[in-house]
């Protein structure tokens, strides 16, 4: 299509050159060659056959005006017509971009379904990629699950230029493979500004994005209290196992439903522990008032306990890790170290433990205070991020690459950020307790 208006384009030149070449070739025969025939008097004469030509009355009135209204008609149309073709233009140019963008949104997506969606998920929502744990002598330790984030929010962290730079050459020592020609991947520049053409045009409005920080958030919050309380949920699921066993005998079935009861008081005082009736809710599988309860819960959180708050902010895996801090920041996170030592207790020594803020991809965020003498400066730096050799704190430079994503509202040309100034404010709190 685009070869095609091209080259409506040239024939349309093409078709104006002939028109003034052929004016230009009739007005040369009839001037040039024809100086060499004779005087109109003497053509009389030589064929009598001839009409004869105006006379000088007809040719200095009616043949003049017309030849003249011709004239001031023809300049008429040049003046209004070739401004107005001029004032189209950038029109024309905007419906080409337009109809570029398209075309690059579509190809961008095709390539983004072939080769971007089996770890970051269809419509960039987050997802899982396998990855192969290594010793430092390249030998197999342990199959994970690496957690890779969403990217339909990934231009409110970075800038075009940061997504390109992770593009070209991949995250080092993670799944996330080189794409560009740079880091020696297989595609060419072109395809990669399709491909990021295509995440432009699916990333979550700001509304979107603090409805999916708080639905991390409540289950970040479950998935602690199911944590601490994980035999009460074993014992729970088992024996709902046993009472939908038809073959279990009754001494069987009764001892299960003791057991049920046992674990269900357990969960529901723990839930009501944080606020009241979150048990039931939770249990009941009622999301409605469980989003709601928690949501009160999440408040009354950020009023006392700023710092507990800002843990759980920086560990939200909302978005598949989008929104939060430790899948840089504690090596491990993104596939479960504790989860698989848990599981695996003969991998102790080859697996390290997560060390939360830690240090992973990013640096070690234990001891931060040295780098910002206050709050409000590692609330600015992790609110507008990491720019091409930005100095921060101090002694603090960003990578050339600027790696460290922005969570305000300045940090990219979108509108809205990913987390509001009272979040970060929670999360520098709890980072600058760490110890
Ligand atoms: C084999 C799995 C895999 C494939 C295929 C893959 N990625 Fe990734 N990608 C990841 C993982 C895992 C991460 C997170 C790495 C980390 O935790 O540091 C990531 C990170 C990223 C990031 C950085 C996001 C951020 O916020 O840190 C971008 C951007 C990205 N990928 C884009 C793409 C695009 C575009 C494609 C397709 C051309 C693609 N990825 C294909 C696994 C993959
Ligand atoms: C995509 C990976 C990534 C994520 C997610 C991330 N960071 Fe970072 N962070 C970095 C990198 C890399 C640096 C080092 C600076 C650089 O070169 O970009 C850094 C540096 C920092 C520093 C400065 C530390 C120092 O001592 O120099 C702070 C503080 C920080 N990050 C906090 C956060 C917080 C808070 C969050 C979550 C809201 C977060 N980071 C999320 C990658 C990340």
């Amino acid at each position: 299509m685009l070869i095609h208006a091209a080259s409506s384009y040239r024939t349309i030149g093409l078709v104006i050159a002939l028109i003034v070449l052929t004016g230009f070739a009739v007005y040369v025969l009839f001037n040039v060659f024809a100086t060499g025939t004779k005087e109109i008097g003497s053509e009389v004469e030589l064929a009598p056959n001839r009409k004869p030509y105006f006379d000088d009355e007809i040719l200095e009135t009616r043949r003049l005006e017309f030849v003249q209204t011709v004239g001031v008609g023809t300049l008429f149309i040049i003046c209004l017509a070739l401004p107005l073709y001029w004032l189209g233009e950038p029109g024309r140019h905007e419906g080409r971009d337009e109809f570029t963008t398209e075309i690059f949104i579509e190809r961008g997506q095709e390539k983004y379904t072939a080769l971007c969606s089996q770890c970051h998920g269809a419509g960039a929502v987050g997802g899982q990629a396998a990855y192969t744990i290594l010793d430092e002598n390249a030998r197999y330790v342990a199959a994970v699950n690496w957690t890779a984030p969403a990217l339909n929010t990934v231009l409110y962290r970075f800038s075009i230029d940061e997504v390109t730079h992770i593009l070209n050459y991949g995250r080092p020592q993670s799944p996330m493979p080189a794409w560009g020609a740079p880091g020696g991947g297989p595609l060419t520049t072109q395809q990669l500004e399709e491909i990021i053409e295509y995440l432009k045009s699916i990333q979550l409005t700001p509304e979107e994005i603090t409805a999916d920080v708080q639905a991390g958030l409540r289950n970040e919050v479950i998935a602690r209290v199911r944590a601490d309380h994980a035999e009460a949920g074993t014992k729970l699921n088992d024996a709902t196992a046993v009472l939908n066993d038809a073959a279990a005998t009754t001494a069987d079935k009764a001892a299960a439903e003791k057991d049920r009861a046992a674990a269900t008081q357990e969960l529901t005082d723990a839930f009501d522990a944080l606020i009241d009736g979150l048990g039931a809710a939770v249990l009941g599988n009622d999301r409605d008032a469980t989003a709601s309860l928690l949501d009160t819960y999440l408040v009354g959180l950020a009023a006392d306990n700023l710092e507990a708050y800002g843990e759980l902010l920086f560990n939200n895996r909302g978005g598949a890790g989008g929104y939060g801090c430790a899948r840089c920041h504690t090596a491990g996170f993104s596939w479960g170290a504790d989860e698989l030592l848990a599981a695996n207790p003969a991998l102790e020594g080859l697996v390290e433990p997560e060390i939360p803020g830690g240090g992973g991809f990013g640096p070690s965020l234990r001891g931060v205070e040295a780098q910002f003498v206050s709050a409000a400066s590692q609330e600015a730096f992790i609110s507008a991020g990491c720019s091409p050799n930005l100095q921060y704190g101090n002694n603090g430079v960003c990578e050339p690459s600027g790696q460290m994503p922005g969570f305000g509202d300045e940090s990219t040309d979108l509108d809205g950020g990913l987390l509001t100034p009272e979040q970060i404010a929670a999360i520098v709190q709890y980072e600058r307790g760490l110890e």
